[in-house]
């Protein structure tokens, strides 16, 4: 369940970069929203969704991560200002987010098709969402909204370890590397996000009730959600999602 993720240069670089290997593709191309708390599992359902039907994940989080890394003539202006607003600790416009995914939009329209996970993240992100399939035309298979019990997101942020080399994400109880602190895949040297310590937990818990949370109405009165509940297994929660999308077709 760790391996190597597919090739996100596209995304995660944005400009004239391209992808070396996209996900086998299984002949649909799949168009999913994943919508959940932070820590709920989404990136990790994600990985196993790529894994059965070929969609590519495109994580907004992943993109301001891997701009840390980028040489600052790299990065677009939107991409500077964000993580500018993030230095600050403040949260990134959602004018500014939108910039990011537009100049990224031949990833929506990928063969492999798409998982957009932390993107759309508040309402006015998705009507711009909704504005960018309709120009390029395409439409949401299904919106996958991911629940769990507080208490139970909080043990998981503050047990997840992540590679900053190929993005793994491992926990230390739940799915812990075969040696402590070091990438199965790549070797990297696993650490632990800054907005997993309680502090940042809590405001990031905050922006999702206010922003985020809103939106189930918003993908329900389009009929496109699904609601899964997100305690169990990653296999099991996954089993979960393929059986509620089978339900709906
Ligand atoms: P982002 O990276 O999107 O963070 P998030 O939404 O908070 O989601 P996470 O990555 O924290 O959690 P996840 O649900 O993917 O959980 P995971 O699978 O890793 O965004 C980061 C920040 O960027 C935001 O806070 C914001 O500031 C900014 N940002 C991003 N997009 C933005 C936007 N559109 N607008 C404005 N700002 C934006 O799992 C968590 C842990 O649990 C792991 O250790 C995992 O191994 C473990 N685990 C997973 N499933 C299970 C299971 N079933 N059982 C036991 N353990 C499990």
């Amino acid at each position: 369940m760790t391996d190597a993720k597919p090739d996100r240069s596209a995304w995660l670089k944005g400009g004239n970069s391209k992808c070396q290997a996209k996900p086998a593709a299984t002949g649909k191309p799949w168009r999913f929203v994943l919508l959940g708390a932070p820590g709920v599992g989404k990136g990790t359902q994600a990985e196993l969704l790529t894994a059965r039907l070929g969609a590519c994940h495109l994580s907004t989080g992943d993109i301001f991560r891997a701009a840390k890394q980028l040489d600052e003539r790299e990065r677009t202006p939107a991409l500077t200002a964000a993580l500018e607003y993030m230095r600050r600790g403040e949260l990134v416009p959602d004018s500014t987010v939108i910039d990011i995914v537009r100049e990224r939009r031949e990833c929506l329209k990928c063969e492999s098709g798409f998982l957009l996970d932390g993107f759309p993240r508040t309402v006015a992100q998705a009507d711009a969402l909704e504005v960018l399939l309709k120009e390029e035309g395409l439409r949401l298979d299904a919106v996958l909204n991911y629940e769990l019990p507080i208490e139970l997101i909080v043990k998981r942020l503050s047990g997840r370890r992540t590679c900053p080399g190929c993005k793994a994400v491992y926990h230390i109880e739940n799915r812990p590397p075969k040696k402590e602190g070091v990438c199965d895949n790549c070797g990297g040297e696993l650490y632990h996000r800054e907005d997993d310590r309680p502090e940042s937990i809590r405001v990031r818990m905050e922006a999702y009730w206010k922003s985020t949370a809103p939106l189930t109405d918003f993908y329900n009165r389009r009929g496109l959600l699904l609601t899964i509940p997100a305690n169990g297994t990653p296999e099991e929660i996954f089993n979960r999602t393929m059986e509620a999308l089978h339900a709906r077709s």
